[in-house]
């Protein structure tokens, strides 16, 4: 009996070990970080300077001009229309900017045009924040008045797009945090980000720009709405607590809300944030470039380059991995435009409804309250980036409350109306 427990035993360390050691085969070895030049000063902000020390990362970096599609089928860096795209938008956004215009991302080098040409015509400062590199600077010098000052007035401070001092202390190349608001969220949840460990890291330095947020009352100062927690049902509660509304809509009287783009929050307890994947491992994975391995700093679909991104922890073909990938998105964009069409029908039943004289108004506020809710889960995958693929589970079951309390805003609209 002890023998076979003593097999037992040997047989469970080594399952053990075996195990670990084939997780951490599965990370390829990263690069070392070259040793720092303390050349840069820490108020660089300009990539070209840090480009002429660290020449292979600048070289990757340039890629994110490349505007091509790739074989990405929901994804990829080419300018185009959401609301070509998904012409029920126009319904949902109706009275809003995003009514206007509406596309979909590209390249980190893009941000500052975009953001200049956008027919939205963003009112404050504050929309500047995750465009340039010289918001840090721009905050330090300004403090939280920098939030509030007009767009336009702030413009001529910002030149430089998205770059390698927004994720990179200058003198050591360490990453760093430079966003307030998600050093300040963390603080709440009295975690410290100067502590993250190093594949902490690898996905928070993405965190501080691809999340949801807000911009709090009058002083428009950025908000990321986690008091409650991070998932659709706990911010929705987060917001009806403090009353945030982003626009009412014309039609159906509806106090909307209009979500940012949660990839972070999305992307927890998927089933690779909950083994451990950072953000950089698909979206950063190791190249070679000229003789030396770098992390690619081309920023964009890994659908584009699968395998150096996927092929490090996934064996076999990456033909079958991607229509893994299509089976998901297909799937979530199903749902998604379902989900979308049933909060057209609502807004239409409540407009209906809100026209009639004889209608029961408890029945009509009850009917908005419903609609409110079903468009934030409706949003809160439609504004993520990855069509379902960064947690599944979670889109489609955000999906799927949509649709309920879509259809149970259009009924009870209907019901309001007494014959
Ligand atoms: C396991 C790999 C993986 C991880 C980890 C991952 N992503 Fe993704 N991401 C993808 C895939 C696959 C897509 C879908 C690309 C497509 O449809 O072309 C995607 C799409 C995106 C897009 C849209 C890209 C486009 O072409 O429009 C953004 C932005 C993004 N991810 C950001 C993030 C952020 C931020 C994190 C971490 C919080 C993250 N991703 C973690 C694989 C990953
Ligand atoms: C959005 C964030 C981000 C930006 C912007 C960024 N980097 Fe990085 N960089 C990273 C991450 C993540 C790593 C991987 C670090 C790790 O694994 O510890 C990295 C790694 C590096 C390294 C270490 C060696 C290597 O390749 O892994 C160098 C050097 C570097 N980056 C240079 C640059 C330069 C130069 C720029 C600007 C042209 C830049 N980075 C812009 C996030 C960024
Ligand atoms: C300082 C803010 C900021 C940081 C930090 C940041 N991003 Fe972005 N990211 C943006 C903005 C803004 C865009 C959209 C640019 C546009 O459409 O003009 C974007 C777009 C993207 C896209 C879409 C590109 C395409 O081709 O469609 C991907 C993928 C992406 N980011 C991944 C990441 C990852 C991964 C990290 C962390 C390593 C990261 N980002 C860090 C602001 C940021
Ligand atoms: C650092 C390792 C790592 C990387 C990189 C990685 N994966 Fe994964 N992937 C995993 C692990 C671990 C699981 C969970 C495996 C399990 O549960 O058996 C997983 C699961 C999956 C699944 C099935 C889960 C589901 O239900 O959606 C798909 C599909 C997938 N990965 C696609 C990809 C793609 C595409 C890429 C590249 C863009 C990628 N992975 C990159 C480790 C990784």
């Amino acid at each position: 009996m002890r023998r076979i427990a003593a097999v037992a035993a040997a047989l469970l360390i080594l399952g053990i070990v075996g195990v670990s050691a084939y997780f951490a085969g599965m990370r390829a070895k990263e690069p070392e970080l070259p040793p720092p030049r303390a050349e840069i000063s820490v108020e660089e902000t300009d990539n070209e300077v840090f480009g002429r020390y660290y020449p292979r990362e600048y070289e990757s970096y340039k890629k994110n001009y490349d505007m091509s599609k790739g074989p990405s089928v929901y994804g990829g860096s080419q300018e185009r229309s959401n609301l070509e795209a998904y012409p029920y938008m126009k319904t949902l956004w109706k009275g809003y900017g995003f009514a206007e215009e509406y596309n979909e991302d590209r390249g980190h080098v893009y941000a500052i045009e975009d953001v200049k040409k956008t027919k939205r015509n963003p009112p404050k400062a504050v929309c500047w924040t995750c465009k340039s590199t010289e918001v840090p600077k721009a905050i330090r010098e300004m403090g939280d008045a920098y939030y509030s000052t007009p767009f336009k007035e702030a413009a001529g401070r910002f030149k430089t797009p998205v770059g390698c001092s927004d994720c990179h202390d200058p003198k050591t190349m360490q990453l760093r945090i430079t966003r307030p608001a998600f050093i300040e969220a963390m603080e709440r949840e009295g975690k410290d980000v100067t502590k993250a460990n190093r594949q902490e890291m690898r996905t928070y330095v993405c965190a501080q720009c691809h999340v949801e947020y807000y911009f709090e009352k009058d002083t428009y100062k950025l908000h990321f709405p986690w008091e409650k927690g991070k998932d659709p049902e706990q911010v929705y509660n987060y917001y009806q607590e403090i009353k945030h509304t982003d626009f009412t809509h014309p039609d159906s009287g509806t106090e909307v809300l209009k979500g940012q783009h949660p990839d972070y929050e999305m992307f927890l307890d998927g089933p690779h944030q909950s083994r451990g994947v950072a953000c950089a491992d698909c979206h950063m994975p190791y190249i070679v470039q000229g003789n030396t391995k770098i992390s690619s700093h081309w920023w964009t679909s890994p659908l584009k380059h699968m395998e150096s991104s996927c092929g490090v922890c996934h064996r076999g073909s990456m033909e079958e991995l991607r229509q893994r990938v299509l089976y998901t998105q297909d799937r979530t964009k199903d749902l998604l435009d379902r989900a979308g069409k049933a909060n057209v029908e609502a807004i239409n039943a409540i407009a209906e409804a809100a026209k009639n004289p004889r209608v029961n108004k408890n029945k009509l506020a009850e009917a908005r309250a419903l609609h409110r809710e079903s468009q934030w889960y409706w949003d809160w995958v439609s504004a993520e980036n990855s069509m379902g693929f960064h947690n599944p589970q979670k889109a489609m079951n955000t999906l799927g409350k949509s649709l309920d309390l879509a259809s149970r805003a259009r009924d009870l609209a209907r019901q309001a109306v007494q014959p």
